[in-house]
Parts: C-alpha cells; structure tokens; sequence
C-alpha cells in the first residue's frame, strides 16, 4: 500500500507508535500531522525501549525519511531535547523535514495555560501543560502567532515577537499580578538559538509531499492523540486542541484523504484516559487497578497514572466512524489474560434510553451507564501467540466482538510490547 494512516480511536495511548514502527520499513517517508510534545509514543525493539513525543517514529529508520508537517505545534528546545536523547541512545537518525507553516509554542503559551488550568479548578482539562492548546489558540486568532518560517526571517520574528510579549504581559499579569515572563531579548536569542540548529531541516512540507505522492513514494501518517481527543469530535472541551481523528490528516499536511489508501484504526484491548473528563465505563475499583498495573498504565508525558476501564464499543465505533478507518489494530490484549471475565460496553442507557449513539454533549456522556456484554476470560499467557488461530478460543472471541462491534475488519492484534509480539493479518 502506498499511503497509510495510522490513527487512534480512543482517548490517546492506543500504542500507536508501535503499529507505525512496524509499518515504517514499508514505507519511504513518516508524516506527524498533529499535536506536538504532548504525544508520547513509546517503541520498543532489541531490547531497548525509546520514548518519543515531537518526532514521528520514522525517525528510528535511518533509511526513512520523517515530517513534521504543517498541522503539528513545535515546541523547538522540546525538539531538540528529544532529538539529543535519541541520539544518545545510539540511534542513527533518519532524515527529518520540518514545515515552515508549522506553528511554534512559546513560554508565554505555557504560562498562559497554567494559568487557564487553575483558574478551572476542579474543571480542569488535564493538559499536559506543554502550552499545546495555547498555541492552536493563537494559531487560530492569528494575531500572536509565529511559524517556523517567521524564525528564519530575523527583523520580521523581533517585531512580532515584541508586539507579543507586551501582549502576553498585559493578558498574563490581568489574570495573576505576580506573573513574569522572559524578556522579549532572552526569548528572541533562544529561538534563534533553536532555529539555528534546525534550520537545515525547514522546508515546505506540503510541496514536498505532493511530489513525493506523484514520485510514487509511499508514505505513513502517524497520528497523536485519539479520536476522542478531538476538537470538533471528540469529548469537548475535555480534547485537545486539534482534530485528532483522521479528520485532521488534511489539514494537518496538506494531503488529500482521497489520497490515504488505507486508515488502520488503533484500539487498546480496554479503555485508559488521562485527564478529565466523563469515561463511561471507568473501573474505580479492583480490576482497574489490576488493568493499569498489568498494561503499566501510568503516562508517558506527564507520568499520571491513566483511568483505566472496560473497552467501550459504543465511544471507540464514534471515532472509527469520523475517522474512516478501512481496518484495527488490537493492541495490548494480553493485559486482560488474568482476568475471570472481560467486558465490553456495546451500548450506553442515558436517561432510561438506550442508545449507541455517542453523545455529543458533556452531561449526556456524564450520564451514561454501561451496557456490558460479559465474556469468559482466557487465563492463558497469550504473549508467543503468532497466528489469529493460535488464540485461546476465549480471546479469539474477545477480538472477534471487538470487530463486530466496531463494524471493522481485524488487522492486526498485539499480545506484548515488542515488535514480534504482533499477529498481523
Ligand atoms: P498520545 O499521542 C493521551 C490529553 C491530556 C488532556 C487533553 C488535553 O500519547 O496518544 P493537551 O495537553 O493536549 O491540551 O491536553 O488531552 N492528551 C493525551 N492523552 N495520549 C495523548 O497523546 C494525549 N495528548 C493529549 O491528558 O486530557
Ligand atoms: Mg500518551
């Protein structure tokens, strides 16, 4: 296949990292299209584990070539950081490209968030306080926004950046007297300091693409985040800040969907969510304690421990609806192989209804119960597991309802964190 997708369905976490590791030596060139250092992808192979966030997976391929294009936030030391730790680990880095049009994240943008997060209290989203949505934000009001190709041209970056930081102040010090910021100097040299160091990598990302598309190169859209992180679809305002279904491929690159030839849909075997907002079929009990414990459950960003719960067909078949997908990957199905029984959310009772339609609004989710379809555990080690007829019958049956479910095909299903640890179909 020459153009694939990989996309999460649920709230993030899916282990997408591992499906695009495995898919990147098909492909020439690795796209991220959204989000920035709020991902965390975690790929392991060989025995070593590598972490993650700004930089597509691709990276890890020294034949392949990795963009971060248009539709991603950059956090430029974040980069920079992330690109000196890989390397550390002894990994010889692929090609990168980064997009002129790709928006930066500045102090004042984590400033600001903290600040909005606080004042929300017990509303608070639970960012991942990296200054992520604050930037779309200003993406999208235009009127503080600066792009990486705004760092390369040196007078034009200093005047914006003055007019911004007066700004910031005025907005910064009306929400909290104490708040300072770095002076528009310190903020200017570090940036060009960044840039500096990135530049050779800056180009536009959305040409290249396109002729790279009619070259015949094949490519691989690795998404952050999940569908039900979505701006626009997801469990607003409890998302970030951008589409993060496949919806937001377009935008983000600049590449048509038409053109994607296959979206691979990416599920974990259960549902996990960091941060706020309602989750239906969340277990504040036992047997989510024994889930995050099992899938170590504890973020790779921000080091939270994830709400860990029952898969839930009825929210993850919303995000396979908006994002198109043309088959799954089940991830981390060997999480659940201690347990007596499994449980599947195929339908959601809101105000004596039932329904399995996801609810577009916050307290119709906040009131949703749970319909589970219960099935017998497997309580086998599924970890060497290699082919779909080597499965227990018991866990053949879990994946089976997990497709039915989501009306989609099974394409691959994970039973471990390494790259072998994978049936694929
Ligand atoms: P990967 O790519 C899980 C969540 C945050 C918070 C909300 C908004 O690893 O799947 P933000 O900082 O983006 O404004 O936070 O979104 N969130 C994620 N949860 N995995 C992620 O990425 C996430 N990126 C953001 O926890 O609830
Ligand atoms: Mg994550």
């Amino acid at each position: 296949m020459a153009v694939t997708a990989v996309v999460g369905l649920q709230w993030g976490d899916e282990a997408k990292g591992k499906i695009v590791d495995i898919l990147a030596d098909q492909h020439e060139i690795v796209v991220r299209y959204l989000g920035g250092n709020n991902a965390g992808h975690t790929v392991m192979f060989g025995g070593e584990t590598y972490k993650l966030s700004l930089l597509p997976s691709g990276i890890l391929r020294p034949d392949a070539t990795s963009v971060i294009a248009n539709g991603v936030v950059i956090d430029p030391k974040a980069l920079l950081n992330e690109i000196t730790s890989i390397k550390s680990q002894g990994v010889q880095l692929g090609k990168l490209f980064i997009s002129d049009k790709a928006h930066v994240i500045f102090p004042y943008h984590v400033a600001e968030e903290a600040i909005l997060e606080a004042r929300r209290g017990d509303q608070a989203i639970g960012t991942t306080m990296r200054g992520i949505g604050t930037c779309y934000r200003d993406k999208v009001g235009r009127a503080h926004a600066i792009r990486i190709g705004d760092l390369l041209r040196p007078a034009l970056f200093r005047e914006k950046l003055e007019d911004i930081v007066e700004a910031k102040n005025i907005i910064l010090k009306a929400f909290d007297p104490s708040a300072s910021l770095p002076s528009v100097q310190e903020i200017y040299d570090d940036y060009m300091g960044y840039i500096e160091q990135l530049k050779d990598s800056v180009i536009d990302t959305t040409s290249y693409l396109h002729r790279e598309l009619k070259n015949g190169s094949s490519m691989l859209f690795e998404g952050a985040q999940g569908s039900l992180l979505d701006i626009d679809h997801g469990t607003f305002p409890y998302v970030t800040s951008s589409n993060s279904s496949g919806c937001g491929i377009q935008a983000g690159s600049g590449i048509p969907s038409r053109m994607i030839d296959r979206v691979i849909g990416v599920v974990k075997a259960y549902t996990t969510r960091v941060g706020g907002g309602p989750c239906p079929t969340e277990l504040n009990d036992e047997t989510g304690q024994h889930i995050r414990d099992e899938g170590n459950e504890y973020g790779t960003v921000t080091g939270r421990p994830r709400r860990c719960g029952w898969f839930d067909a009825v929210a993850t078949a919303h995000g396979a609806r908006v994002s198109g997908i043309d088959c799954i990957a089940v991830m981390l199905l060997d999480v659940l192989s201690k347990l007596d029984e499994v449980k599947i959310c195929e339908a959601y009772e809101i105000h004596g209804e039932r329904t399995t339609d996801f609810p577009s609004q916050l307290d119709d989710l906040a009131a949703a119960k749970p319909i589970y379809r219960t099935l017998p555990g497997w309580k086998t080690d599924i970890t060497n597991v290699r082919r779909l007829e080597d499965f227990p019958k018991e866990a053949r049956h879990y994946i089976d309802s997990v497709s039915e479910l989501l009306e989609s095909e099974v394409g691959f299903v994970s039973i471990g964190p390494d790259r072998e640890q994978t049936v694929i179909l």
